[in-house]
């Protein structure tokens, strides 16, 4: 992951940008090619919003994609991978200080009060159940961080984003590389979310109830007050009262 890197001025939007560089005839993006950009115009988050940058924000995507003869990425490998890129963002980020961040799911970083660091955005070329390739990107507050939201200096001071990248990009390669058990149990150890109340908006509408666990894919398991217990593979969780 990374060994391929490079590096833009300004663009629309990583993601964007990265597949360019994949389609590229001459000289194709090779698995792993990470694309960083000084500055994004129309960078996208998750469910349709916009991710804002300004010049202390670290945006990146990384392209992941199956070998030419091996077998495609199926959708629980799929599935997995935000939450293995928050474990990887989280230790990255948080460096032996355990508690100044943690994650909410499926994979937004956050400091314990609830602001954002970081988000991540998974796009996959998805053909029925597998796809050859995926682009995740990651926008991360380093510096600087819009109204609401928090950066990583405010408890790593000094930090800059290019070692911010380095530790991520390092991150990522040994996670990728784990079983799906450990991914799990290490975003298990991580979770802001996990034993809290939520409320959690899904295609379905609004479900509240106790965030309890995650299951064998990293599925959100939430206890509603009646008793029941939803699966719920997508999603956007607001942690309510504490
Ligand atoms: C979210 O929290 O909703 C995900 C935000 C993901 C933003 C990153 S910035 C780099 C990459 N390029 C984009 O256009 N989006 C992602």
């Amino acid at each position: 992951i990374g060994q391929a890197l490079r590096y833009q001025g300004t663009v629309q939007s990583t993601q964007d940008a990265l597949r360019a560089w994949a389609d590229d005839p001459a000289a194709p993006a090779p698995h792993g090619a990470t694309l960083v950009a000084e500055r994004q115009l129309s960078g996208r988050g998750r469910r349709g919003r916009v991710w804002s940058s300004s010049g202390g924000t670290l945006v990146f995507s990384v392209l992941l994609q199956s070998a030419p003869d091996g077998h495609p990425l199926t959708l629980p490998e799929l599935g997995l991978m935000p939450l293995t890129a928050g474990v990887a963002l989280h230790e990255a980020a948080s460096a032996g200080q355990g508690g100044a961040c943690g994650l909410k799911w499926p994979n937004d970083l956050l400091t314990p009060d609830g602001r954002k660091l970081a988000g991540i955005l998974l796009e996959a070329d998805l053909r029925g159940e597998e796809a050859r390739r995926a682009v995740l990107g990651i926008g991360v507050n380093v510096s600087e961080a819009p109204e609401g939201a928090a950066h990583l200096n405010e408890f790593r001071p000094g930090l800059t984003r290019a070692a911010f990248l380095k530790a991520a990009l390092d991150a990522l390669d040994r996670w990728l590389a784990q079983p799906r058990e450990a991914v799990l149990d290490a975003w298990k150890a991580a979770s802001l979310t996990l034993g809290r109340d939520v409320q959690v908006q899904t295609a379905r509408g609004l479900l509240s109830g106790r965030a309890e666990d995650l299951d064998a894919q990293g599925n959100l398991l939430l206890r509603a007050r009646d008793g029941d217990l939803h699966t719920i593979s997508a999603g956007d969780v607001q942690l309510v009262g504490r």
